[in-house]
Order: C-alpha cells, then sequence, then structure tokens
C-alpha cells in the first residue's frame, strides 16, 4: 500500500482528496495546523471511509518538525501539498505572512524530499496564475501574466521554485501542478465540505449562507463586463471531481506513467458560468431564494475564465464528471448539515 503525506489535509480541498485517496486504497498521513480548519474534520473523513488518518497538528513553515514527522511515519512514497493560505484580500494586507507560509513551506518539502527519498510531489497552483487570458478557454499554453496579488504570486513563484529545484536534481524529483480553476460543492455525505471562517470571500459560501439567512443580502460584484449578462464567468468545479485528480496525479507518478518529471494540468470542467447563472440555478435546484443586488465591481477581479481541461483529459486520463446542479445540490446539504450540527 502506497503511503502519502496530504499537507492542509483537514482543508477544504485536502479533506475531499484524503477521502478519494482512502478509497483506493492509500495509506494517508496528514499534517496541518488548522490555521483554516477544524479537527473535526478527521470525524467527517472516518465517517466516510471508516479510517481515521494519522494526524499531526505541525506548521509546514518548522522544518524540524517535518523532518521528525516524515521520519516517525516513514516510508511515504509521494505528497500532496496544499498547505497554504488563500485569502487573496488578506494577502495584500499582510504579504509577508504569505509570502513565508506558501514559500517556506514549500522550500521545506523540496529540501526534505531528496534526504528522505520522497520523490513525488503533486502541487496545488491555481487558475490565477493566468489573469485575464486573452484567448479562452484557456491552454496550460497561455503565457502567465503579472500576478494581481501577492497570493497569486506566490502561486507563480511555487511553480518556479519546484521547476528549479528538479532541473537541479532531476533524479530526486518528479512534480505534477495542477492548476485548479473554481472548486465549488461538498462530498455527497454532507460530512465535510468547505468551512470558511469569519464572512466568506468566495461565492459560493456566500450564496449557502444567503440562502439559510446568515448574510441577509449578497452582492454580485457587476452586471457591466463585456459578457452576456454582464456578471463574470469562472469555471466552478465540484470538489470531489478536483479531489479525484489528485489521486490520478499520484498513481501517474507512482506507475511512471510519464517520461517527464514536471508537469502542469489545468483542472476544469471546460464550461464557463456567470454569477448570476449561478444563482438562478442554485435557487431552482434547492427551492430556495438567494436574496443578492448588483453591487459594483470588486477590485481586482477577472472578467471570465474557464479552462481547457483538454490536456487533462487526454493525458492524465481525468474529467470533470460532475453536473453543476447536482454540485450545487451538494453546496446547499452542506449548508444545511452544517446548520444542523450547530444547532446540536
Ligand atoms: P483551505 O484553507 O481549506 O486548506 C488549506 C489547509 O492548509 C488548511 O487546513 C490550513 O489550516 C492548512 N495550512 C495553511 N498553512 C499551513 C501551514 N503553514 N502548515 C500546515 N498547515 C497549513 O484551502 P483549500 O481551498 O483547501 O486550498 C488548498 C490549496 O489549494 C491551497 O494551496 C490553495 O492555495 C489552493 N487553491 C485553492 C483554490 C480554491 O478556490 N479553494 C483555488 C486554487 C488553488
Ligand atoms: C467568483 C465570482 C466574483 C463573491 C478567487 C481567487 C483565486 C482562486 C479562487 C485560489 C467572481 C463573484 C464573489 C461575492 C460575487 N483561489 N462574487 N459576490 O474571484 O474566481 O477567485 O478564488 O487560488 O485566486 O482570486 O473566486 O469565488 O471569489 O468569485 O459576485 O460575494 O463571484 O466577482 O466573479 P475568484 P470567487
Amino acid at each position: 500500500m502506497s503511503k502519502v503525506l496530504v499537507t492542509g489535509g483537514t482543508g477544504y480541498i485536502g479533506s475531499h482528496t484524503v477521502v478519494e485517496l482512502i478509497n483506493e486504497g492509500f495509506e494517508v498521513v496528514i499534517v496541518d495546523n488548522l490555521s483554516n480548519s477544524n479537527i473535526e474534520v478527521l470525524d467527517g473523513i472516518e465517517k466516510i471511509t471508516n479510517i481515521r488518518p494519522v494526524f499531526e497538528n505541525i506548521d509546514c513553515v518548522d522544518y524540524v518538525a517535518m523532518e521528525n514527522f516524515i521520519e516517525k511515519h516513514g516510508g511515504i512514497d509521494a505528497i500532496i501539498h496544499f498547505a497554504a493560505s488563500k485569502a487573496v484580500g488578506e494577502s495584500v494586507e499582510k504579504p509577508l505572512l504569505y509570502y513565508r507560509n506558501n514559500l517556506v513551506s514549500l522550500i521545506n518539502l523540496l529540501q526534505l524530499m531528496p534526504v528522505h527519498k520522497i520523490k513525488h510531489l503533486v502541487f496545488s497552483s491555481s487558475c490565477t496564475v493566468y489573469g485575464q487570458p486573452e484567448e479562452l478557454p484557456v491552454t496550460e499554453r497561455a503565457p502567465i501574466q503579472p500576478a494581481l496579488s501577492p497570493y497569486g504570486n506566490t502561486k507563480q513563484i511555487s511553480e518556479e521554485i519546484i521547476r528549479d529545484a528538479i532541473h537541479s536534481n532531476p533524479d530526486c524529483y518528479r512534480s505534477i501542478v495542477l492548476r485548479y480553476f473554481n472548486p465549488i460543492g461538498a462530498h455527497a455525505s454532507a460530512e465535510i465540505g468547505e468551512l470558511p471562517l469569519g464572512i466568506p470571500n468566495n461565492l459560493l459560501p456566500f450564496v449557502t449562507q444567503t440562502a439559510i439567512g446568515i448574510r441577509k443580502q449578497l452582492q454580485v460584484f457587476g452586471d457591466d463586463y463585456n459578457t452576456p449578462d454582464g456578471s463574470c464567468i469562472r469555471d466552478y468545479i465540484h470538489v470531489v471531481d478536483l479531489a479525484k485528480a489528485h489521486v490520478v496525479a499520484v498513481k501517474r507518478m507512482l506507475e511512471s506513467k510519464s517520461k517527464e518529471s514536471y508537469e502542469i494540468f489545468n483542472l476544469g470542467t471546460g464550461r464557463g458560468l456567470s454569477v448570476l447563472e449561478i444563482i438562478k440555478t442554485f435557487e431552482q435546484v434547492n427551492q430556495v431564494k438567494v436574496p443578492y443586488k448588483i453591487a459594483g465591481r470588486r477590485e481586482g477581479d477577472i472578467e471570465q475564465v474557464w479552462a481547457d481541461p483538454t490536456y487533462a483529459n487526454e493525458v492524465l486520463g481525468w474529467k470533470a464528471e460532475e453536473t453543476v446542479e447536482d454540485t450545487l445540490r451538494s453546496a446547499w446539504n452542506w449548508e444545511l448539515n452544517l446548520a444542523r450540527r450547530n444547532k446540536n
């Protein structure tokens, strides 16, 4: 049984990936400093899989703690590195915190990997590296644009760090960089999902919290963009589809299915949806109202972006399968389940 270290494994995408890894027979060990997640996520993972993975509350920035963990849980075959700070606005206010957290964590792993004979790394990158692409849908060959935030910059720099580390020591590393579009939704069991702290920045948690009454009204950031209904367009992908791509990526490396030591894949559905379409579909499939008003544009927003996932479909052999309707149902079921939990 192959063993995978998942950093940030109690987070939103990490927890769903842990479930899929366990479903596929991997042994999973998790480190997370719980800076943006909750230890109870492990209960959810256990309820779904009947397995409680090894977990330690460790900061990936702490080299010694990471080294001790890797030594203690020997035989790690691959690392999936989710741990990072991800709030775009906060990164503008606290850039150094973002550079330290996101870059030092990665550098620590890259230093530890050859020492402990761990060759394989899957890295969480983002479609944010493309900025506003000139051509849509966007392929992996599209140029990287200057980052609009320190957060976005950490993803660009991280990709370069990984590439340079591999270049310097090609026998010791293999990495697959996954550029996520907009992950939404939750596991079908509603035992795990997105847990935003405070006021959500992202669209879907704001939609579900407004539908349930935690927020009075959703603001639609702009209806005067050059899109069919004037609101921004994104490629919203079910988090479970995204999670499954990580399992495929790990297997691809462990089974040496490619000669390349560094590969990049877009993870999206290939379909762009506007903010207003998301609201309308959410209301329809869940039979619930989402009070909203049109507000001004949000600074730094990209007008429209969606993926060309052909490369991932053909080369990785992975495809997003969930419908947007099921995805939006799962997001609502998760919010309902959270409300039930908070009552008890
Ligand atoms: P998340 O905040 O839910 O998960 C990240 C986890 O990492 C959290 O549990 C947090 O506590 C942990 N963490 C943060 N810094 C840490 C550190 N120094 N040491 C140990 N643990 C640490 O976020 P997510 O949405 O699951 O995102 C996972 C990854 O995917 C991140 O790298 C993020 O930048 C990237 N990503 C996310 C999105 C998105 O829209 N959610 C899009 C593109 C890329
Ligand atoms: C989606 C759409 C908003 C909230 C961000 C990061 C990006 C990536 C994913 C990690 C936009 C609109 C939102 C609201 C709204 N993260 N919106 N009202 O902007 O695509 O990307 O998260 O890598 O780096 O920048 O996602 O969910 O914030 O917004 O109208 O209250 O919803 O304007 O068009 P975004 P989002």
